[in-house]
């Protein structure tokens, strides 16, 4: 048997929270499709993010609904148990052990959605769901939607109105307590690690892949599941290339390595930048940039506390880069129209940062109803500011070209400030050379 990878009680709790906030609606969550190659190969199964936040059930071919105010108030659809398909795949609870460990009010096997859903819905003013997320579950949802408008004829109503899940489950995740907490510090923790050992062990000569290798070894060697996303390790003018992923080229001797990399503790994720000298020192034009850089970081993170709003932070990163670009020289002209025409974005392309938790991208809205929304205690979210200038730019001053500098770090909002969970991967000058040093 393949045991709950966090106490049962967290995610009760966490069902009973939104059971609280959702009236007369109901919620459905689908597990997340399964990847199959050539309907042959199977890749590692990761669970759908509201799905695991609300069950902590792992298997594919689930669905959960929610649906407050009669019994069955929670509702877990799960695979049938299979000898046969055990023997392939491995352990899969079934209905009764599914029910019986994971708290959830009743149980069936996921064959009878189409028929319970109907009885299970009745009632019900509108539904929670999220479109598009596993087409091939919309299909059987929708089908088992017009079942529900069949069964109540001449009743007045026609489809439940739809109301976008990911968003309603986002007022929740957004709100990090005590165990997404101890997650998320953990994964950090041993992201940062990694990013540390990246530090050590590069050498000129060695592939971005290399690099890669090592970092990877040491997250699953600390009990991480996966990697968060996929890294970007890039050596030289490959970072100015924001989604450079190939990581496939040579590290070499006087460059700056770019690393993007973060990795999951029970599906919490951390997501480090950390851009460093492959040689262990940086040159004096790397050091000048990359200390501009750092202290539009540094005096970013310093102001965070709650009720700042994210929208000033995206705006004061786009100020402060500016101010360094031309600083530099790579633009010229007055602050106010550079960034009103955008022109700022040509080195610097991508916001300051973004909500963080089971997702690295994670839930949860930047504006409610039009308004920014401010940053409360219990909010993770990253600080990322970046500067690019490709090799490619000849209107750049010839020694920036094809330096590409990010540094980020992830932030927990506390009740009066903020806290740093990724400051153990270094970031000073020195901090970093002495790390390289050994
Ligand atoms: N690693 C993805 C990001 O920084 O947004
Ligand atoms: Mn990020
Ligand atoms: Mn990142």
């Amino acid at each position: 048997m393949r045991r709950p990878l966090e106490n049962v009680e967290i995610f009760k709790k966490r069902r009973e929270a939104v059971l609280k906030k959702l009236n007369n609606s109901a919620l459905v969550i689908a597990s997340h499709p399964e990847m199959i190659r050539n309907h042959d190969v199977h890749f590692p199964y990761r669970q759908d993010s509201n799905l695991y936040y609300l069950t902590g059930f792992e298997e594919p071919e689930s669905v959960l609904i929610l649906k407050p105010g009669s019994f069955p108030e929670s509702v877990l659809f799960v695979r049938k148990k299979n000898v046969e398909r055990e023997t392939w795949d491995g352990f899969r609870y079934g209905p009764d052990m599914a029910q019986e460990v994971f708290q959830v009010d009743k149980c069936f096997p996921i064959e009878e959605f189409h028929d319970q859903f109907p009885k299970l819905l009745k009632g019900y003013e509108s539904i929670y769901y999220r479109l598009l997320k596993n087409p091939e579950f919309d299909k059987q949802f929708l089908a088992a939607l017009d079942a529900l408008r069949l069964s109540t004829p001449r009743s007045g109503f026609g489809l439940l109105p739809i109301h976008d899940a990911d968003v309603f489950m986002g007022e929740f995740r957004l709100y990090k307590s005590g165990p997404e907490i101890s997650n998320q510090r953990r994964a950090c923790q041993i992201s940062a690690e990694g990013h540390k050992l990246a530090m050590k062990s590069v050498k000129p000569g060695m592939s971005e892949r290399q690099v890669q290798a090592l970092m990877t070894y040491y997250y699953l060697n600390q009990g991480s599941a996966r990697e968060g996303y996929h890294p970007i390790v890039a050596a030289g003018n490959n970072a100015t290339t924001l989604h450079y992923n190939f990581n496939d080229q040579v590290c070499k001797d006087g460059e700056l390595l770019l690393i993007d990399s973060g990795t999951e503790f029970n599906y919490y994720t951390g997501d480090i930048t950390r851009t460093f000298p492959i040689n262990g020192h940086f040159t004096n034009v790397q050091a000048q940039v990359y200390q501009h850089v750092l202290d539009v970081e540094k005096e970013i993170i310093s102001e965070l506390k709650p009720g700042i709003f994210f929208k000033d932070l995206q705006e004061k990163g786009a100020s402060l880069v500016t101010d360094v670009m031309l600083e530099l020289g790579l633009l010229s002209g007055r602050k106010e129209d550079i960034i009103s025409s955008n022109a700022h974005r040509k080195y610097y392309p991508h916001g300051i940062g973004h909500w963080l938790g089971l997702d690295v991208h994670d839930a949860g809205l930047y504006f409610v109803n039009g308004q920014p929304r401010p940053i409360e205690s219990g909010m993770c979210f990253t600080i990322e500011p970046g500067l690019y200038v490709p090799e490619s730019d000849k209107q750049a001053p010839v020694e920036y070209r094809g330096i590409g500098i990010r540094i980020e770090d992830n932030i927990l909002i506390t009740a009066d400030g903020h806290e740093v969970l990724t400051a153990d991967a270094p970031k000073e000058i020195k901090d970093i050379e002495n790390c390289m040093a050994g």
